[in-house]
Protein backbone atom coordinates (compact mmCIF):
# COMPACT_ATOMS: atom_id res chain seq x y z
CA UNK A 1 0.00 0.00 0.00
CA UNK A 2 1.31 3.38 -0.95
CA UNK A 3 -1.29 5.75 -0.48
CA UNK A 4 -1.00 7.82 3.02
CA UNK A 5 -4.05 9.38 4.40
CA UNK A 6 -2.41 12.84 2.98
CA UNK A 7 -1.89 11.72 -0.26
CA UNK A 8 -5.44 9.84 -0.59
CA UNK A 9 -6.85 13.33 0.56
CA UNK A 10 -4.63 15.03 -2.02
CA UNK A 11 -6.01 13.18 -4.99
CA UNK A 12 -9.17 13.25 -4.00
CA UNK A 13 -9.24 16.99 -4.24
CA UNK A 14 -6.99 17.03 -7.43
CA UNK A 15 -8.53 14.25 -9.14
CA UNK A 16 -11.97 13.72 -8.30
CA UNK A 17 -12.03 10.87 -10.67
CA UNK A 18 -9.92 8.55 -9.02
CA UNK A 19 -12.56 7.12 -6.63
CA UNK A 20 -10.89 3.46 -6.03
CA UNK A 21 -7.50 4.73 -5.29
CA UNK A 22 -8.82 7.74 -2.72
CA UNK A 23 -10.84 4.86 -0.79
CA UNK A 24 -7.02 2.63 -0.99
CA UNK A 25 -5.15 3.63 1.92
CA UNK A 26 -4.62 4.57 5.69
CA UNK A 27 -7.36 6.94 7.29
CA UNK A 28 -6.94 8.43 10.90
CA UNK A 29 -10.39 9.09 13.03
CA UNK A 30 -10.65 9.51 16.91
CA UNK A 31 -11.80 6.61 18.60
CA UNK A 32 -12.95 8.45 22.03
CA UNK A 33 -10.97 8.71 24.91
CA UNK A 34 -9.82 6.16 27.80
CA UNK A 35 -10.96 6.82 31.43
CA UNK A 36 -7.90 9.22 32.32
CA UNK A 37 -8.86 10.94 29.29
CA UNK A 38 -6.18 10.44 27.24
CA UNK A 39 -7.34 10.01 22.76
CA UNK A 40 -7.58 7.00 21.30
CA UNK A 41 -7.41 6.65 17.33
CA UNK A 42 -8.45 4.03 15.14
CA UNK A 43 -6.47 3.86 11.47
CA UNK A 44 -8.21 2.01 9.13
CA UNK A 45 -6.27 0.27 6.10
CA UNK A 46 -8.21 -0.47 2.64
CA UNK A 47 -6.48 -1.94 -0.14
CA UNK A 48 -7.68 -2.52 -3.92
CA UNK A 49 -9.65 -5.30 -3.19
CA UNK A 50 -12.17 -3.79 -0.21
CA UNK A 51 -10.88 -5.25 2.21
CA UNK A 52 -10.69 -2.88 5.58
CA UNK A 53 -8.75 -3.19 8.76
CA UNK A 54 -8.92 -1.20 11.46
CA UNK A 55 -6.71 -0.76 14.04
CA UNK A 56 -7.15 1.11 17.38
CA UNK A 57 -3.91 2.69 19.69
CA UNK A 58 -5.67 1.53 22.99
CA UNK A 59 -3.66 -1.93 23.18
CA UNK A 60 -2.71 -2.09 19.39
CA UNK A 61 -5.64 -3.67 18.90
CA UNK A 62 -6.84 -4.88 15.53
CA UNK A 63 -10.52 -3.47 16.02
CA UNK A 64 -12.24 -5.09 12.90
CA UNK A 65 -10.96 -6.73 9.30
CA UNK A 66 -13.90 -7.02 7.31
CA UNK A 67 -13.83 -8.91 3.64
CA UNK A 68 -15.68 -10.44 1.41
CA UNK A 69 -16.86 -14.03 1.76
CA UNK A 70 -17.10 -16.18 -1.66
CA UNK A 71 -20.29 -14.23 -3.13
CA UNK A 72 -18.49 -11.28 -2.47
CA UNK A 73 -20.79 -10.56 0.42
CA UNK A 74 -18.83 -8.91 3.08
CA UNK A 75 -18.29 -8.96 7.25
CA UNK A 76 -16.55 -8.45 9.84
CA UNK A 77 -14.41 -11.68 10.81
CA UNK A 78 -13.37 -10.68 13.88
CA UNK A 79 -14.67 -10.30 17.89
CA UNK A 80 -14.55 -6.83 19.68
CA UNK A 81 -16.38 -3.77 20.23
CA UNK A 82 -17.95 -0.49 18.47
CA UNK A 83 -16.25 2.15 21.09
CA UNK A 84 -13.70 2.44 23.59
CA UNK A 85 -16.02 1.66 26.64
CA UNK A 86 -16.29 -1.85 25.60
CA UNK A 87 -12.22 -2.48 25.46
CA UNK A 88 -12.13 -1.00 29.06
CA UNK A 89 -14.51 -3.55 30.25
CA UNK A 90 -13.20 -6.98 31.38
CA UNK A 91 -12.37 -8.93 28.38
CA UNK A 92 -10.29 -11.88 27.14
CA UNK A 93 -7.91 -9.41 25.09
CA UNK A 94 -9.89 -9.21 21.89
CA UNK A 95 -7.61 -7.99 18.98
CA UNK A 96 -4.85 -6.80 21.35
CA UNK A 97 -1.01 -7.18 21.27
CA UNK A 98 -0.29 -9.09 24.38
CA UNK A 99 3.09 -8.59 25.94
CA UNK A 100 5.11 -8.37 27.05
CA UNK A 101 4.79 -12.05 27.59
CA UNK A 102 2.01 -13.70 25.57
CA UNK A 103 0.92 -16.78 27.44
CA UNK A 104 1.71 -18.41 30.64
CA UNK A 105 4.73 -18.16 33.43
CA UNK A 106 4.65 -20.59 35.84
CA UNK A 107 4.19 -19.16 39.39
CA UNK A 108 4.89 -15.36 37.70
CA UNK A 109 8.66 -16.25 38.15
CA UNK A 110 11.58 -17.12 36.58
CA UNK A 111 15.81 -16.55 37.18
CA UNK A 112 17.61 -14.58 34.79
CA UNK A 113 21.13 -13.67 34.82
CA UNK A 114 21.24 -15.16 38.38
CA UNK A 115 18.54 -12.77 39.67
CA UNK A 116 14.90 -14.12 40.53
CA UNK A 117 11.97 -11.91 38.94
CA UNK A 118 8.67 -12.18 40.74
CA UNK A 119 5.20 -11.09 38.25
CA UNK A 120 1.93 -10.35 39.28
CA UNK A 121 -0.10 -13.26 39.16
CA UNK A 122 -3.04 -12.88 37.08
CA UNK A 123 -4.23 -16.47 36.23
CA UNK A 124 -4.21 -18.39 39.72
CA UNK A 125 -0.94 -19.02 40.44
CA UNK A 126 0.69 -18.16 37.03
CA UNK A 127 1.27 -15.04 35.48
CA UNK A 128 -0.73 -14.72 31.97
CA UNK A 129 -0.27 -12.45 28.93
CA UNK A 130 1.62 -9.61 30.65
CA UNK A 131 0.35 -9.09 34.08
CA UNK A 132 -2.16 -7.40 35.45
CA UNK A 133 -2.04 -3.90 32.82
CA UNK A 134 -0.22 -5.71 30.00
CA UNK A 135 -0.02 -4.40 26.19
CA UNK A 136 -3.17 -5.03 25.61
CA UNK A 137 -4.24 -2.16 28.15
CA UNK A 138 -1.59 0.48 27.58
CA UNK A 139 -1.53 3.35 24.69
CA UNK A 140 0.31 3.08 21.89
CA UNK A 141 1.90 5.58 19.98
CA UNK A 142 1.14 5.45 15.91
CA UNK A 143 3.22 6.55 13.36
CA UNK A 144 1.94 6.75 9.52
CA UNK A 145 4.70 4.84 7.33
CA UNK A 146 5.17 3.43 4.11
CA UNK A 147 2.77 0.74 4.03
CA UNK A 148 1.74 0.77 6.88
CA UNK A 149 1.08 2.29 10.39
CA UNK A 150 3.98 1.69 13.03
CA UNK A 151 2.30 1.49 16.91
CA UNK A 152 5.34 1.65 19.79
CA UNK A 153 5.27 1.31 23.39
CA UNK A 154 8.22 1.81 26.12
CA UNK A 155 7.53 -0.31 28.51
CA UNK A 156 9.28 0.91 31.99
CA UNK A 157 12.24 -1.22 33.47
CA UNK A 158 10.46 -3.34 36.46
CA UNK A 159 6.89 -2.56 34.53
CA UNK A 160 4.78 -5.90 35.66
CA UNK A 161 7.81 -6.76 37.46
CA UNK A 162 9.56 -7.40 33.97
CA UNK A 163 13.50 -6.51 34.06
CA UNK A 164 14.71 -3.50 31.18
CA UNK A 165 13.23 -0.84 29.03
CA UNK A 166 11.67 -2.31 26.27
CA UNK A 167 10.86 -0.70 23.50
CA UNK A 168 8.37 -2.18 21.03
CA UNK A 169 7.07 -1.37 17.65
CA UNK A 170 4.17 -3.43 16.13
CA UNK A 171 3.61 -2.75 12.40
CA UNK A 172 0.48 -2.93 10.50
CA UNK A 173 0.19 -3.28 6.74
CA UNK A 174 -2.43 -4.86 4.35
CA UNK A 175 -1.46 -5.90 1.13
CA UNK A 176 -3.68 -6.06 -2.33
CA UNK A 177 -3.49 -9.71 -1.89
CA UNK A 178 -5.38 -9.73 1.50
CA UNK A 179 -2.47 -9.97 3.39
CA UNK A 180 -2.71 -8.27 6.97
CA UNK A 181 0.99 -8.65 7.83
CA UNK A 182 2.40 -7.70 11.76
CA UNK A 183 6.19 -7.28 11.97
CA UNK A 184 7.41 -6.88 15.56
CA UNK A 185 10.74 -5.29 17.08
CA UNK A 186 11.61 -4.49 20.11
CA UNK A 187 15.09 -3.69 22.40
CA UNK A 188 15.86 -3.34 26.04
CA UNK A 189 18.64 -1.71 28.15
CA UNK A 190 18.67 -4.74 30.51
CA UNK A 191 18.83 -8.78 29.53
CA UNK A 192 15.17 -9.50 29.76
CA UNK A 193 12.64 -11.76 28.41
CA UNK A 194 9.88 -11.46 26.16
CA UNK A 195 6.71 -12.70 23.56
CA UNK A 196 4.74 -10.31 22.09
CA UNK A 197 2.17 -11.68 19.86
CA UNK A 198 -1.71 -10.58 18.70
CA UNK A 199 -4.93 -12.20 20.57
CA UNK A 200 -8.04 -11.92 17.56
CA UNK A 201 -10.54 -13.92 17.97
CA UNK A 202 -11.70 -15.27 14.15
CA UNK A 203 -15.32 -16.42 13.06
CA UNK A 204 -14.77 -16.18 9.51
CA UNK A 205 -18.70 -16.45 9.23
CA UNK A 206 -18.55 -12.81 10.36
CA UNK A 207 -18.45 -12.34 14.55
CA UNK A 208 -21.33 -13.02 16.17
CA UNK A 209 -23.01 -15.25 14.06
CA UNK A 210 -22.50 -18.44 15.97
CA UNK A 211 -19.72 -20.73 17.48
CA UNK A 212 -16.47 -21.59 15.19
CA UNK A 213 -17.33 -25.47 15.34
CA UNK A 214 -17.65 -25.71 11.53
CA UNK A 215 -14.72 -24.35 10.92
CA UNK A 216 -12.48 -26.59 9.19
CA UNK A 217 -8.38 -26.08 10.30
CA UNK A 218 -5.10 -27.55 9.32
CA UNK A 219 -1.76 -26.87 11.46
CA UNK A 220 1.10 -28.16 9.88
CA UNK A 221 2.70 -29.17 13.48
CA UNK A 222 3.59 -32.78 14.59
CA UNK A 223 3.93 -32.35 17.78
CA UNK A 224 2.69 -29.63 20.62
CA UNK A 225 3.27 -29.20 24.32
CA UNK A 226 0.83 -30.81 26.53
CA UNK A 227 -0.13 -29.11 29.50
CA UNK A 228 -0.75 -29.21 33.48
CA UNK A 229 -4.08 -28.41 35.49
CA UNK A 230 -2.51 -24.76 35.53
CA UNK A 231 -2.26 -25.08 32.07
CA UNK A 232 1.51 -24.43 32.04
CA UNK A 233 3.46 -26.88 29.64
CA UNK A 234 5.02 -30.34 31.12
CA UNK A 235 8.01 -29.82 28.72
CA UNK A 236 7.44 -32.68 26.72
CA UNK A 237 6.96 -32.41 23.14
CA UNK A 238 4.07 -35.14 22.43
CA UNK A 239 3.47 -36.40 18.74
CA UNK A 240 -0.20 -35.19 17.62
CA UNK A 241 -0.50 -38.89 16.02
CA UNK A 242 -3.65 -40.44 17.11
CA UNK A 243 -4.55 -38.10 18.63
CA UNK A 244 -7.37 -35.21 18.66
CA UNK A 245 -4.87 -32.84 18.54
CA UNK A 246 -3.72 -34.11 15.19
CA UNK A 247 -4.37 -31.42 12.31
CA UNK A 248 -2.03 -32.10 10.03
CA UNK A 249 -4.78 -33.35 7.60
CA UNK A 250 -7.92 -30.58 7.73
CA UNK A 251 -10.45 -31.76 10.76
CA UNK A 252 -13.59 -29.75 11.80
CA UNK A 253 -13.03 -27.81 15.01
CA UNK A 254 -15.61 -29.35 16.77
CA UNK A 255 -14.70 -32.67 15.34
CA UNK A 256 -12.72 -33.97 18.43
CA UNK A 257 -13.37 -30.86 20.90
CA UNK A 258 -15.01 -33.20 23.58
CA UNK A 259 -12.80 -36.07 23.33
CA UNK A 260 -12.41 -38.03 26.02
CA UNK A 261 -8.90 -36.91 26.12
CA UNK A 262 -7.07 -35.76 29.08
CA UNK A 263 -4.98 -32.76 27.28
CA UNK A 264 -8.54 -31.88 25.52
CA UNK A 265 -10.29 -31.76 29.16
CA UNK A 266 -7.51 -29.77 30.75
CA UNK A 267 -7.95 -27.14 28.03
CA UNK A 268 -11.94 -27.27 28.00
CA UNK A 269 -11.30 -27.83 24.36
CA UNK A 270 -8.10 -26.58 22.64
CA UNK A 271 -6.04 -24.31 24.10
CA UNK A 272 -2.38 -25.76 23.62
CA UNK A 273 0.58 -24.68 21.75
CA UNK A 274 1.52 -26.51 18.83
CA UNK A 275 5.33 -26.75 17.76
CA UNK A 276 5.05 -25.87 14.46
CA UNK A 277 7.12 -27.73 11.36
CA UNK A 278 9.48 -25.98 9.78
CA UNK A 279 12.57 -23.66 11.03
CA UNK A 280 11.74 -21.02 13.10
CA UNK A 281 12.79 -18.24 11.89
CA UNK A 282 11.67 -18.57 8.51
CA UNK A 283 8.62 -17.42 7.15
CA UNK A 284 5.88 -19.84 6.16
CA UNK A 285 2.46 -21.43 6.18
CA UNK A 286 1.29 -23.17 9.18
CA UNK A 287 -2.31 -23.06 9.30
CA UNK A 288 -5.36 -22.66 7.09
CA UNK A 289 -8.62 -22.28 8.17
CA UNK A 290 -11.98 -22.50 5.79
CA UNK A 291 -15.29 -21.88 6.94
CA UNK A 292 -17.43 -24.35 4.72
CA UNK A 293 -20.63 -21.70 4.53
CA UNK A 294 -18.95 -18.43 3.58
CA UNK A 295 -15.91 -20.08 1.78
CA UNK A 296 -13.90 -17.66 3.82
CA UNK A 297 -10.03 -18.64 4.21
CA UNK A 298 -7.71 -17.57 6.50
CA UNK A 299 -4.00 -18.86 6.13
CA UNK A 300 -1.65 -17.90 8.30
CA UNK A 301 2.13 -17.75 8.27
CA UNK A 302 5.32 -17.07 10.49
CA UNK A 303 8.62 -17.15 11.59
CA UNK A 304 7.90 -17.92 15.27
CA UNK A 305 8.30 -21.66 16.39
CA UNK A 306 4.42 -21.93 18.20
CA UNK A 307 1.23 -21.21 17.70
CA UNK A 308 -1.23 -20.90 20.34
CA UNK A 309 -4.82 -22.88 19.52
CA UNK A 310 -7.54 -21.28 21.60
CA UNK A 311 -10.87 -22.02 20.90
CA UNK A 312 -12.46 -19.43 22.78
CA UNK A 313 -13.56 -22.32 25.43
CA UNK A 314 -13.75 -19.54 28.54
CA UNK A 315 -16.47 -17.21 26.45
CA UNK A 316 -19.54 -17.25 27.96
CA UNK A 317 -21.89 -14.88 26.35
CA UNK A 318 -20.23 -12.12 29.34
CA UNK A 319 -19.22 -9.84 27.10
CA UNK A 320 -21.22 -7.74 23.97
CA UNK A 321 -19.40 -6.86 21.52
CA UNK A 322 -20.15 -5.06 17.71
CA UNK A 323 -24.03 -3.89 17.83
CA UNK A 324 -24.33 -5.76 20.66
CA UNK A 325 -23.84 -9.57 19.92
CA UNK A 326 -23.62 -11.77 22.51
CA UNK A 327 -20.20 -13.53 22.22
CA UNK A 328 -20.73 -17.10 23.29
CA UNK A 329 -18.91 -20.14 24.12
CA UNK A 330 -16.68 -21.33 21.26
CA UNK A 331 -17.65 -18.38 19.33
CA UNK A 332 -14.43 -17.17 18.11
CA UNK A 333 -10.97 -18.90 17.87
CA UNK A 334 -7.34 -17.45 18.13
CA UNK A 335 -4.17 -18.33 16.65
CA UNK A 336 -1.06 -16.87 18.53
CA UNK A 337 1.59 -17.64 16.58
CA UNK A 338 4.81 -17.41 19.75
CA UNK A 339 7.38 -18.89 21.25
CA UNK A 340 5.95 -21.68 24.05
CA UNK A 341 4.26 -20.99 27.11
CA UNK A 342 6.68 -20.76 30.23
CA UNK A 343 9.59 -20.54 27.85
CA UNK A 344 11.92 -18.60 30.70
CA UNK A 345 11.41 -21.69 32.54
CA UNK A 346 12.31 -24.27 30.53
CA UNK A 347 15.45 -24.27 29.46
CA UNK A 348 15.25 -27.03 26.37
CA UNK A 349 12.42 -24.84 24.51
CA UNK A 350 14.13 -21.66 22.38
CA UNK A 351 14.72 -19.27 24.20
CA UNK A 352 12.85 -15.66 24.71
CA UNK A 353 15.93 -13.72 26.17
CA UNK A 354 16.69 -10.52 24.69
CA UNK A 355 20.19 -8.51 25.56
CA UNK A 356 20.65 -5.44 25.20
CA UNK A 357 22.10 -4.10 21.65
CA UNK A 358 20.53 -6.42 19.87
CA UNK A 359 17.36 -6.29 18.40
CA UNK A 360 14.04 -8.93 18.75
CA UNK A 361 12.38 -9.49 15.43
CA UNK A 362 8.87 -11.77 14.79
CA UNK A 363 6.52 -11.26 11.93
CA UNK A 364 3.08 -13.34 11.04
CA UNK A 365 0.79 -12.49 8.02
CA UNK A 366 -2.94 -13.67 8.41
CA UNK A 367 -4.08 -14.05 4.76
CA UNK A 368 -7.55 -13.59 3.96
CA UNK A 369 -9.35 -15.27 0.69
CA UNK A 370 -12.10 -17.29 -0.40
CA UNK A 371 -12.97 -20.55 -1.93
CA UNK A 372 -15.68 -22.44 -3.23
CA UNK A 373 -18.61 -22.18 -0.76
C1 LIG B 1 -4.98 -17.62 25.79
C2 LIG B 1 -4.88 -18.61 26.89
C3 LIG B 1 -6.23 -19.00 27.33
C4 LIG B 1 -7.02 -17.79 27.76
C5 LIG B 1 -7.09 -16.80 26.63
C6 LIG B 1 -7.77 -15.53 27.06
O1 LIG B 1 -5.28 -18.18 24.60
O2 LIG B 1 -4.10 -19.73 26.56
O3 LIG B 1 -6.15 -19.93 28.36
O4 LIG B 1 -6.42 -17.19 28.86
O5 LIG B 1 -5.81 -16.52 26.16
O6 LIG B 1 -8.98 -15.74 27.70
Amino acid sequence: MSLTRRTAIALTAAAPVITQAAARGIAKTSFGKVKSGQAVDLYKLTNSQGTEVTVITYGARVQSIRCADARGKMADITLGFDNIEGYQTENPYFGAVVGRYGNRIAKGKFSLGGKQYTLAKNNGENALHGGLKGFDKVLWTAKEVNGGIDLTYISKDGEEGYPGTLTTTVRYSLSDANELRIDYTATTDKVTVLNVTNHSYFNLAGEGSGDILGHRIQINADRFTPVDAGLIPTGELKPVAGTAFDFRQPHSIGERINANDEQIKLGKGYDHNYVLNGPMGTMRQIVRVVEPKSGRVLEVSTVEPGVQFYTGNFLDGTNKGKGGKVYGHRTGFCLETQHFPDSPNQPKFPTTQLEPGKTWKTATIYKMSTEKA
